[in-house]
């Protein structure tokens, strides 16, 4: 698989509050969604406790190669940010998006596994989960982020502000072989 190496760097942006890290939420993410006809809020969380079964079917229905769900959940503990977004239906949760990043805490982040559902697509939803994460890394001082982007979702990224190369730099990759 080609990856490119993409950045997102905002020096100028104003902290308008800190959270702490460990804090949860689960909060409107966005109202009267339509979807087959019915109108439906969407969720988001921060919180880690995610089911991982519920992910892993939301990763196959992009066609994601399967990854070991103990080594998924080490993964997502040790995330420094996790963002799913859900809707419900009958009181049952329905995961239809999710976003990961790591970091260092105090320069860098690197977001991974953006991902939503096919159903749910192309309504703006990949977008905004891309700016609540940003928008989060950024309430903790984090000024450059930076994702592997598939071939095929570039001009996604693009449109929200990640530039590819910066100065020249290169992403680079060791694989054991
Ligand atoms: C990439 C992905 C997260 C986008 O989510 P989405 O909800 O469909 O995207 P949105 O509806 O928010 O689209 C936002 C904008 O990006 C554009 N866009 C979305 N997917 C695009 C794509 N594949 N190529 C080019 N533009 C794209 C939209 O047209 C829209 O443009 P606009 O702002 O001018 O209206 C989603 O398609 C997905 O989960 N894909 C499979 C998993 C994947 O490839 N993840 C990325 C791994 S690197």
């Amino acid at each position: 698989m080609t990856f490119w190496n993409f950045f997102f760097t905002n020096k100028n942006t104003k902290i308008i509050h800190k959270k702490n890290k460990n804090s949860e939420k689960q909060q409107i993410f966005i109202e009267n969604l339509i979807k087959n006809d019915k109108n439906i809020n969407i969720y988001y969380s921060t919180n880690k406790n995610i089911n991982l079964n519920d992910l892993e079917k939301l990763c196959d229905a992009v066609g994601w190669v399967k990854r070991p769900l103990k080594k998924v959940k080490i993964a997502i503990e040790n995330s420094f940010l996790i963002i799913s977004i859900f809707y419900y239906n009958e009181n049952k949760k329905n995961l239809i998006g999710f976003a990961r990043a790591t970091s260092d805490e105090s320069f860098n982040a690197t977001i991974w596994d953006v991902v939503i559902d096919p159903q749910f697509q192309g309504k703006g939803l990949g977008k905004a989960l891309m700016k609540e994460t940003i928008k989060e890394l950024r309430y903790h001082d984090i000024s450059t982020i930076t994702l592997f982007a598939d071939p095929e979702v570039i001009k996604f990224y693009k449109r929200i502000g990640f530039i590819t190369d910066p100065d020249g730099v290169k992403g680079m990759f060791w694989y054991p072989i």
